[in-house]
């Protein structure tokens, strides 16, 4: 079963209709890139997934389940995380701060020690950098700590509980 299926998607933006008819899947432990031109509807799939955007029509379900209608935080608490586009750190603070941000849900706070053994484990040079400002840290740098903030979101292990 796919741990993300999409049927038939339509989003607009107001009046203007930004996709129509998407369909994909995506199965467990599967990756799946989405590539287009600049204003094809990447953003805004990836916007309707996590909740941010309601579908005019079509179907998003995750797991089994149908989260079309529901809001991002119940997206996150489901283990659906989102890595923003431009980053959008807490440049003002730590490296290690903007990790402990992705764990807000008491499910994710619970399990943070694994967690962010997880992303120090995939970035290590986020472990030495972790007592300095976020903003202090390369382009690259920035990048992994926003993939490492949603990996403390949806920790690895949430998946098994
Ligand atoms: N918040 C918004 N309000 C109005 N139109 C939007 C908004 N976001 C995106 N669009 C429009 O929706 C279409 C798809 O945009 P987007 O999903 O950002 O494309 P991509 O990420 O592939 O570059 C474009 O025509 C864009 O102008
Ligand atoms: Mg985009």
């Amino acid at each position: 079963m796919p741990l993300l299926d999409i049927s038939n998607l339509a989003v607009e933006h107001g009046k203007l209709r930004a996709l129509w008819d998407v369909t994909m899947h995506v199965m467990p432990g599967e990756r799946v890139g989405l590539l287009g031109a600049n204003g094809v509807g990447k953003s805004t799939t990836l916007g309707a997934i996590i909740g941010l955007y309601r579908p005019v029509s079509g179907e998003i379900r995750f797991d089994g389940h149908p989260i079309h209608r529901q809001p991002p935080n119940a997206n996150v608490a489901r283990g659906i995380a989102l890595v923003p586009e431009s980053r959008r750190l807490f440049p003002e603070m730590t490296v290690r701060e903007n990790l402990e941000m992705g764990a807000y849900l008491r499910g994710a706070r619970s399990v943070m020690a694994d967690s962010l053994g997880d992303v120090f484990a995939l970035f290590p040079i986020l472990k030495d950098k972790a007592q300095q400002n976020a903003g202090e840290l390369s382009g690259g740098q920035q990048q992994m700590v926003a993939i490492g903030r949603a990996i403390d979101v949806a920790p690895a292990s949430a998946a098994a509980r």
